[in-house]
């Protein structure tokens, strides 16, 4: 399965903010928010990784991930010109994807859940079985807000609608998508909705219409947290460090994530760890690759 982050759009409802950064490049409590989508696809499994952002934003991701090959993955980078929508990302991707299946995820969506791993390598893999789509439910309070899905007791969606003013389920469809390798041609047929973008959301029900797409519910056990507004976002860094803090762990540690899936020695996480050594995070990373095995020595 290739991966795509989807990291572009204006940012417009965190100005002025965001009029000189990235949205996805703003830290969540102790990491750059892109780390957290990131990590997502690597929890899957993913190790091919398309970054999209907007032409000037481009160079700061490239600056911070680089070409992956130290945590084990390839990211590579394209631009989109304007924000023309979600599902634009399959035609800017399509090469990136040939003829394998695709997860897409949204650079400001973030997860964390036990058991995260299991259910996303679970997905992959029927999907690598049985064709159409797989979509992530959250309840929400506010579900109007997002796409929202109903789906049978089997999972199967019956409808997905965007931002609904009568919305038909709780569940918000999050910014996590897996597709079989229709998506391409799905995408490639679609015509810009009222607001002049190519919607995810029309890709889904593409999906549905053929009676293939399926929802797998993340329950209460996970966190899927909101990043739209300055509220929701010092949530965000409050959720992260709260636990982090309580447990002694780190999520989205892309150096942990590359270690534990054996993309990467303990060694050479170390050496990774080492290089970041002046903050908490390097220190942190140093710690798990000793604790692995590395032969490192503290200070
Ligand atoms: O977060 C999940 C929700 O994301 C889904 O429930 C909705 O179905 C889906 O449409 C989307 O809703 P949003 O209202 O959050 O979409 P927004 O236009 O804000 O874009 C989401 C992110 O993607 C945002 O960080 C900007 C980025 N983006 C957006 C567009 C339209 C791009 O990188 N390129 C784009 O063309």
């Amino acid at each position: 399965m290739r991966g795509i982050v989807l990291a572009g759009g204006s940012g417009s409802r965190l100005h002025p903010v965001t009029r000189a950064i990235s949205k996805q490049l703003l830290p969540v409590y102790d990491k750059p928010m892109i780390y957290y989508p990131i990590s997502v696809l690597m929890l899957a499994g993913i190790r091919e990784i398309l970054v999209i952002s907007t032409p000037v934003d481009l160079p700061a991701f490239r600056r911070l991930l680089g070409d992956g090959s130290d945590v084990g993955v390839s990211f590579t980078y394209a631009e989109q010109a304007a924000p023309n929508g979600l599902a634009e990302a399959f035609l800017i991707g399509a090469d990136h994807v040939g003829d394998d299946t695709a997860a897409l995820v949204l650079g400001d969506n973030i997860f964390h859940g036990q058991g995260f791993r299991t259910v996303l390598a679970e997905q992959v893999t029927r999907l690598e079985r049985e064709k159409g789509c797989v979509l992530f439910g959250y309840p929400v309070r506010d579900p109007g807000r997002y796409g929202v899905g109903e789906a049978d007791e089997t999972g199967r969606l019956l409808s997905v609608e965007e931002k609904p003013a009568q919305p038909k389920s709780n569940r918000a469809i999050t910014g996590l998508y897996f597709y079989d390798n229709d998506v391409l041609d799905i995408a490639r047929g679609l015509t810009p909705s009222a607001r002049g973008e190519l919607e995810i959301t029309d890709v889904n029900q593409a999906y549905v219409a053929r009676g293939d797409a399926r929802l797998v519910d993340l329950g209460r056990g996970f966190a899927w947290l909101d990043t739209g507004t300055h509220e929701s976002l010092i949530e965000a860094s409050q959720y992260v460090q709260v636990l982090e803090h309580r447990q002694g762990v780190r999520f989205a540690c892309l150096e942990e994530i590359a270690l534990r899936q054996g993309w990467i020695t303990a060694d050479a996480a170390y050496a990774l760890g080492e290089r970041q050594a002046s903050s908490g995070y390097g220190e942190y990373v140093m710690d798990v690759a000793r604790r692995a095995g590395a032969r490192g020595q503290a200070g």
